[in-house]
């Protein structure tokens, strides 16, 4: 189980409980703001776009190469954007913070 906290773009902070499953997934069931997941977690849509907090970039990890195409699309991408599809919950990610980016 880890604890997952969202910034959400109105200002809001949002903590879940996830257990499996991807950061996506785990935001879509809370209902979190601003995380759409409308591809279903297949890398394509970029509507599950986050920024990881610099202190936990290292242990999220890099973007893959398919994500990084879809992140260039993206005009708010910078070096901490990430597609929360593409990450992966597990328990090392407990206390991890990320930032909703709106569309
Ligand atoms: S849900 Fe579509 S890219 Fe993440």
């Amino acid at each position: 189980m880890a604890k997952i906290t969202f910034l959400t773009p109105s200002g809001e902070k949002v903590t879940v409980d996830a257990a499996s499953g991807s950061l996506m997934e785990a935001a879509v069931e809370e209902g979190v703001e601003g995380i759409h997941g409308d591809c279903g977690g297949v890398c394509s849509c970029a509507t599950c776009h986050v920024k990881v907090d610099k202190d936990w970039m290292e242990r999220v990890g890099p973007a893959s190469e398919d994500e990084e195409t879809i992140l260039e699309l993206e005009d708010e991408a910078d070096e901490r954007s990430r597609l929360s599809c593409q990450i992966e919950v597990t328990e090392a990610l407990d206390g991890l913070t990320v930032e909703v980016v709106e569309e």
